[in-house]
């Protein structure tokens, strides 16, 4: 769907319902191109992607993402960061992290204009829903799904900004390129002297404002932390997770309701994992519990979430687990597959 207009802010649908729209939709997908690569700072370069045949592009929402498959085999999750009327192009910020297992060094050391890869998506975990306010608040490259929010905003002629946080040669090359957005735009830098406060832009806020925050977990946490104190909640999307809790892993017998198949994942492998032994395809694609690519509906057993997407009404519900990293309470869990 093509988003022309922000959605009423309707409660969420049912995790059931959304997860299996998500293994559905994650199964959708095709081949880019790399049209274009430029390199916006050390650590960041801008992905122009379109379709080989010069097709269409499928229409996408602001906050989707897709998950690129690199030729070297990894899938990551990226954010579009694009204009969501362009079918013609994709667009992706992708920088490269201190600690990349793979993914974000390939990107910036050997793919190259020309290259294809295979996609899946785009999916929307991150949705802009119906308020009287926004405030955007980016961790560095967490700007990405943001972009086309604050667009979209700006074109209903509603109240917002957007606050960057970041070192200042990363995000300013990105923020520069905004000119359409950029008299609403605060940067703050980050460096060896510059640690910003986000109390200030979180604070006196109009109780109809939406906040939507994106970027490394400690960044999230931090604007999370600092809402609640106003009773405001926060719309968040990481890409980066904490290390998910382990150590105490106990094996868990799992039965797949579909197929009657029954057999048990040792501690220590991921229920992730242990499917794909079996020889069933569950999609990863962060493999750190942040993208919701290997959610799967649970149909009876109690699920021990370790992830940083699902909600806490989503947990509570616990009738979906993403199983790259979460883990199960009871012996056994029955899954819907
Ligand atoms: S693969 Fe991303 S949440 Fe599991």
């Amino acid at each position: 769907m093509n988003e022309t207009s922000i959605p009423s802010g309707r409660p969420h649908r049912s995790p059931y319902g959304r997860g299996h729209h998500l293994r559905r939709a994650s199964h959708s997908g095709g081949r880019l191109v790399v049209r274009g690569k430029e390199r916006l700072s050390d650590n960041v370069v801008l992905l122009r992607l379109g379709d080989p045949e010069g097709r269409p592009l499928p229409g996408w929402s602001p906050g989707s993402h897709i998950d690129v498959v690199l030729p070297n085999g990894l899938v990551r999750p990226y954010s579009l960061c694009g204009d969501t009327t362009d079918r013609d192009e994709w667009r992706l910020l992708i920088g490269r992290e201190t600690e990349s297992r793979g993914g974000s060094a390939f990107v910036h050391d050997r793919l190259d204009r020309g290259d294809h890869l295979d996609y899946l998506g785009p999916r929307c975990r991150f949705r802009l829903r119906g308020a009287g306010r926004y405030l955007f608040l980016a961790g560095g490259l967490g700007i990405a799904p943001l972009i086309p929010m604050a667009r979209l905003v700006a074109a209903s002629h509603l109240p917002w900004s957007m606050v960057v946080v970041g070192p200042e040669a990363d995000v300013a090359p990105i923020t520069a390129m905004l000119t359409d957005l950029l008299p609403r735009i605060t940067l703050l830098p980050t460096g060896e002297d510059a640690r910003p406060d986000l109390t200030a832009p979180l604070t006196g806020l109009d109780p109809g404002t939406a906040i939507y925050a994106c970027g490394s977990d400690r960044f999230v946490d931090a604007v999370e932390q600092i809402s609640s104190r106003s009773g405001l909640t926060v719309n968040r999307q990481l890409f980066t997770a904490g290390t998910p809790r382990g150590g105490d892993d106990k094996p868990v017998e799992l039965v797949l309701a579909r197929s009657g198949l029954t057999f048990t994942v040792q501690a220590g492998t991921s229920l992730a994992t242990g499917l794909r032994q079996l020889g069933v395809r569950v999609p990863v694609s962060c493999g750190a519990g942040i993208c919701g690519a290997c959610l799967v509906k649970v149909v009876a057993g109690v699920p021990d979430h370790r992830d940083r997407l699902l909600s806490t009404e989503q947990r509570g519900r616990g009738d979906s687990i993403l199983t790259c990293v979460s883990r199960a309470h009871t012996p056994r869990l029955v899954l819907d597959l």
